[in-house]
């Protein structure tokens, strides 16, 4: 074994993220001129058998041992498929199913003996990622004859049924172990020569973005009268601000806007939404402003009047100054940096991804991507009649500031 060809072997339970970082391992790949394919279980189980079947958990019980033949067997076929593509042009062939047991692994094991095998477990247990996927997955054609609350609970049902035979990789000669959520290495393996392996390493702890549109929200009265937090509405010009992205974005495919839980950002997310044909808004509390603590709904001339101990000492230090009962800017990087990972997991193989956010937001999601000192994030310029627009890849960095209307 040269360990120039390879099988990556993806493992981890339905809805981790599997087949986004497939098409993302692909994608990468290609790019870089290896030739790689995917060869994916569950499009052959839908080509080949009826939805009515598959669509229901009882399929995937490992009691039923005709569906497990039948599973068995779809991968039987993937694996010669891949096996007969190395030999002929291909480099990488990946294997994309949940793999999740001992058994099912050997069975790949003896069967692609020809090149090193590199298991790639997709780890994730964020509920409300979770939750969210699930939503997302039991909206396609696949599930489309049940009602949503009996797909998702069939869709659960399935999960439960794979963690039955879930069993951890550790015999196997090669495995990175990864948090698809936070793309982090959590353990690897590394026996077998791997020419790609450094690559792949590479690929799999970086955030890519094609095209990411980081919008703050239209105007508020309490923008007008300089009043920071609460949770109000828009202004009519807010309103008109709104619409305008609207018409702007009409043009570009925009299939998730993630927003605030505040409803100044979900508002002008609804105007954007009008325009799109498929939209989904996806409000996530990592994304709400910083806190500010006793001073919430107050203008900047009151604190400064009322409070001016807290008005001198945010000025002195306003990165790393917590108003009272509130946040500073460092105490948000790490659920801003989790709310940036959920959007991305979630908005999966779409190149438009939308935020709209506030202004405080903004800006630490904007020092995610742009390097700025500490002290110099909370005076990034976040204006109301302009967006952000970031496309951060491996090999493409760029950052404009864009008019809207
Ligand atoms: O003024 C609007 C606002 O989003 C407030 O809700 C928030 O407290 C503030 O901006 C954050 O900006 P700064 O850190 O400059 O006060």
């Amino acid at each position: 074994m040269s360990g120039e060809k390879l099988y990556i072997v993806l493992m981890g339970l339905p809805a981790r993220g599997k087949s986004t970082l497939a098409v993302r391992l692909q994608d990468n790949l290609r790019r870089d001129g290896v030739t790689t394919r995917i060869f994916n279980n569950g499009n052959l189980r839908r080509k080949h058998l009826p939805l009515a079947q598959t669509s229901l958990s009882a399929f995937y019980s490992p009691d039923n041992l005709k569906g497990l033949e039948a599973r068995d067997g779809f991968a039987r076929l993937n694996m010669q498929a891949a096996k007969a593509w190395l030999r002929r042009t291909g480099t990488v062939a990946i294997l994309d199913a949940t793999n999740a047991s001992r058994r099912r692994r050997q069975m790949i094991e003896t069967f692609c003996d020809d090149h090193p095998v590199l298991y790639i477990e997709c780890v994730n247990d964020d509920e409300e990622i979770i939750g969210l996927m699930i939503r997302e997955k039991t909206r396609l054609p696949e599930f489309s004859r049940l009602q949503s609350r009996i797909a998702e609970k069939e869709f659960l049902k399935r999960i439960l049924y794979y963690k039955m035979v879930y069993t951890p990789l550790g015999p196997e000669r090669n495995f990175i172990r990864l948090d698809s959520l936070q793309n982090r290495i959590l353990e690897e393996k590394h026996s077998d020569p791997i020419a790609l392996y450094a690559r792949l390493r590479d690929y799999l702890v970086t955030d890519e973005v094609k095209n990411l549109f980081l919008i703050r929200h239209a105007q508020t009265p309490f923008n007008v009268e300089d009043r920071i937090g609460g949770d109000p509405r828009l202004t009519s010009k807010g309103r008109d601000q709104a619409r305008a992205l609207g018409r702007f974005f009409a043009s570009r495919k925009i299939s998730y806007i993630f927003t605030s839980s505040k409803q100044r950002t979900q508002l002008t997310a609804q105007a954007i939404c009008k325009g799109q044909a498929d939209c989904r808004i996806v409000p996530l509390r990592e994304f709400d402003e910083i806190a500010a603590g006793v001073c919430e709904g107050m203008t900047y001339t009151e604190i400064k009047h009322k409070m001016p101990e807290i008005f001198r000492a945010r000025e002195a230090n306003k990165y790393f100054y917590a108003y009272p009962e509130g946040e500073s800017y460092a105490m948000m990087k790490s659920r801003i940096e989790t709310g940036i990972k959920k959007a991305f997991f979630l908005n999966r193989r779409a190149d438009n991804i939308m935020i709209v956010g506030h202004q405080a937001v903004n800006r630490m999601i904007l020092s995610h991507f742009l390097y700025r000192r500490e002290e110099d994030v909370p005076f990034i310029y976040t204006p109301q009649d302009r967006f952000y627009h970031i496309v951060s890849t491996q090999n493409k960095k760029l950052f404009e500031l864009k008019r809207y209307d």
